[in-house]
């Protein structure tokens, strides 16, 4: 009932686009490079930070309105949990969803293993799967994830792709509307066979931060413990890491700033000192005070968001928000 498949080793190392992104004239990292085992357990840390409302104000939502989304949903979904992290998030569903399995895709297997291990014995009997992955790349069922939900008589069942968090706010407008359009694809493709024909097909439960006063969204990301800029700086040891490179942490400080023209809190990593950073094959000069890019998340209103969920081809979606419209969980049939 409990399996694993490493997705991640067939995809490139990535290497070369860390290497392109260091060498732009504007330096950047992808946010993805944050979560190695110990930037993933800073994350988890971060949602219990105090400014850190998305995470609690989106928990609220799905306690507050879980009759309401139940009559919503598709029985018995297959639900597919991207970036599932330390799978809090999906297993808070599972009592009043009732999922046939549940898929938990992450970048980081070994963050997931343990967890996904720990829900298997407080849920022994629902059919669980591990699954490594970079979702920002495309990506497909391929044959092992295929075969796991034939060997589980998982045919016929909605796919329920579950994106919570406000994750999509790492995508460009661009870029989301393409990862979207994936999600879409993958969640018609499974519902049209097999024994249970359920009046309601598969969709996706995404969760997405609005766009809110300043003051709130910037401390979110300034955290007075200093997690939020221990979860940014870890990032430059994951890199040395994966490229080898000698990135100082002492020479690099924690910036966050709201880009109202974006919508979009934007992080990146402040060289305190003239520098240059090495790694096998070259290098780059930093100047003093220029920074790397390591982060977006924008904020999407709920007039905008619904727009790229229908521009993407899903059906009109519902809605559900939290007294202060903090945050938004919508529910977009495919
Ligand atoms: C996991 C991408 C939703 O953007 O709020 C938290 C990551 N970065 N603090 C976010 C994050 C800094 C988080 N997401």
């Amino acid at each position: 009932m409990l399996h694993f498949i490493d997705g991640l080793a067939n995809q490139a190392h990535p290497r070369d686009e860390l290497i392109e992104g260091l060498l732009k004239p504007a330096a950047q990292i992808s946010p993805k490079f944050f979560y190695d085992d110990l930037g993933s357990r800073l994350f988890d840390a971060i949602t219990e930070l105090p400014e850190y409302y998305p995470t609690r104000t989106e928990a609220a939502i799905y306690r507050q309105e879980a009759r309401s989304m139940a009559q919503m949903l598709p029985r018995q979904p297959i639900v597919l949990d991207l970036g599932a992290g330390n799978c809090s998030k999906g297993e808070a569903l599972f009592e009043w969803l009732k999922p046939a399995a549940y898929v938990a895709v992450d970048i980081s297997l070994g963050h997931l293993k343990p967890n996904l291990t720990a829900l298997h014995s407080r849920h022994p009997q629902l059919p669980k799967l591990g699954w490594g992955l970079d979702f920002s790349k495309p990506f497909n069922l391929d044959a092992g994830v295929q075969d796991w939900l034939t060997r589980h008589q998982l045919e016929g069942h909605p796919w329920m792709v579950f994106y919570p968090g406000s994750s999509i706010g790492n995508f460009s407008p661009t870029d989301a509307l393409n990862l979207l359009e994936r999600i879409r694809h993958l969640c018609t493709s499974n519902s049209h066979q097999g024994p249970i024909h359920s009046q309601k097909g598969g969709g996706l439960l995404i969760g997405v931060d609005n766009v809110k006063p300043l003051a709130v969204l910037e401390s979110a990301y300034n955290d007075a413990l200093g997690v939020t800029a221990a979860f940014n700086r870890n990032l430059l040891l994951h890199v040395n890491r994966l490229l080898g490179s000698d990135f100082d942490l002492d020479g690099w400080a924690h910036f966050a700033k709201f880009d109202e023209a974006h919508a979009r809190i934007e992080m990146h990593l402040e060289s305190l000192v003239p520098q240059t950073v090495r790694w096998s094959g070259g290098s780059r000069h930093f100047v003093k005070h220029e920074r790397i890019h390591t982060e977006n998340s924008y904020k999407w209103t709920p007039e905008a968001f619904v727009d790229l969920l229908q521009s993407t081809g899903f059906s009109a979606p519902m809605r559900w928000t939290d007294p202060q419209h903090w945050f938004n969980v919508y529910w977009a049939p495919c």
